[in-house]
This record gives structure tokens, sequence and C-alpha cells, in this order.
């Protein structure tokens, strides 16, 4: 297992990551792609892919982060972007549904993001929540990258457009709750050679673990719930999105 949108670089690992990476082993997660949320933690994420051989970084701002942007982080993306272990640029993207930075600043920030990932050839890790339309006209403007929507909440109508772009969708933690009836028709809906799995840890944690710290571990709950769903078995379902991850990071 892959999971492929962690944050073991988050504050709240600080304690424990030693018995968290244990049991990521001990659940067989092979991988364990950590994302960059604002320059701190980017560089957080490189520093943990220097220590773990399993260990791989995404760097980048959050769009709740957007104000921070300037040409000093600019700079030090562009820097650390160069590390090997840096597998893609995110997670950039637009948040209508708390909006802690400005709409106008998260789409120039977004655009931004996109720019870096084309330089450097680099796919892009894409965070959209209550932004759909804007998220898909800022997407269409760069064809040539190749981009992840994370923790996909979008409809199958909204899904198909990216899947036609070339797009990867993936899910975590919430394909697995109670009301998650329209999301696990999106599930269904995607082609297996599309789907990735992920945690978004500490966030998001699955049944059975849901309101807890959710950690890499947990993402063989998110695994099985997808088999159920696609009625595959877990091997199955295991092999596909391994693969996936893989050729949409370029490892
Ligand atoms: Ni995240």
């Amino acid at each position: 297992m892959f999971d492929s949108h962690a944050h073991l670089n988050d504050e709240q690992f600080e304690s424990d990551l030693a018995e968290v990476i244990v049991r990521a082993k001990e659940w067989g997660v092979e991988r364990i792609i950590n994302v960059g949320f604002d320059i701190p933690s980017s560089q957080k994420a490189v520093e943990l892919a220097e220590i773990y051989p399993q260990m791989y970084a995404v760097i980048g701002i959050h769009p709740h982060e957007a104000k921070l942007w300037d040409e000093s982080a600019d700079e030090t993306l562009r820097t650390l972007a160069t590390h090997k272990k840096v597998v893609a640029i995110g997670e950039t993207g637009l948040d209508y549904y708390y909006d802690h930075s400005p709409r106008e600043q998260q789409q120039t920030i977004f655009r931004q993001h996109f720019l870096l990932a084309q330089k450097l050839n680099l796919p892009l890790v894409i965070h959209s929540r209550d932004a759909t339309a804007d998220t898909l006209a800022i997407v269409r403007e760069f064809t040539d990258v190749s981009c992840l929507l994370h923790c996909f909440s979008g409809s199958v109508e909204t899904a198909k457009q990216y899947l036609e772009m070339g797009d990867y969708l993936s899910f975590a933690g919430p394909i697995t709750f109670k009301n998650a009836s329209r999301l696990q028709e999106v599930v269904r809906a995607v082609p297996l050679d599309r789907i990735l799995i992920e945690t978004d840890c500490p966030y998001l944690a699955p049944v059975p673990k849901r309101g807890k710290r959710n950690e890499p571990a947990n993402v063989r709950y998110v695994a099985e719930k997808l088999a159920e769903l696609r009625d595959v078995n877990l091997d199955t379902l295991l092999a596909a999105t391994r693969e996936n991850t893989i050729r949409f990071f370029k490892f």
C-alpha cells in the first residue's frame, strides 16, 4: 500500500513519529508521500524524505496560506523542488469553504504553483473545496501538467471533466463515512487506473477510527472500502492504486 497524501510533517506527529512509522510498516504501507502546506512544512517533508527511504515529498503552499506567498517563498520552493525526492508540487488549489486567504490571491498562487510544476516537469497535487468552477478553469489553462485531485469531493460530472484531461483522483477517509452516498457514487464511476488512496493524516480518519488523529496505517480502511464499493478483491485494488501512484509521481 502507498499513502499518497500524508502530513507526517505536521506538528501533531512530533511526539510519536517513530511509533507512527512502525505501525505504518506493520500494516504494509510501503511508501508515504508527505505533503507541504507552507514553507516550514515543505522543508520538513524534504527532511523526512532524506531520513526515511520510504518517504517522498510534495512541496507547496496550501490555499489557506496563500497570503503567505511572496518572492522569498517562491525562491525557497524553487530550490527545494530540485531535491531528488520531491515528486510533485502542492498542495495548492482553491478553498472557498474556509476562505482563509482572499479568493483572488488563492487563484494567483494556484497559477504560480502550476508555473513551477510546468517549469520543473513535475505533477501537481490539488486541493479544491467549494470552488469547482474556478478550479476546473485554472486546471484547463495548464493541460500539459498532470494533476491529482486530492481527497476528491466533487460530483461524477466534475470527475469526468478531470478524467478527460488525463488527471487522477484520490480518495481518503470520507468515502467510509455514513453520509457518503454521493461520494461513493463517484468512487464507482472513476476508472480503476485513475484512482489513488490516501489518508490526509492527521485529518479525516476513516471509520472505524473516525474522530481520532489519523495516520498512514489507516490507509488500509480506505483501500478496503474502495474494494468493497467497486466489488473487486483487495489485492486487485491495491495493485491498481500502487501502479497509479507510481505512474502519477513518476517513481
Ligand atoms: Ni492535505
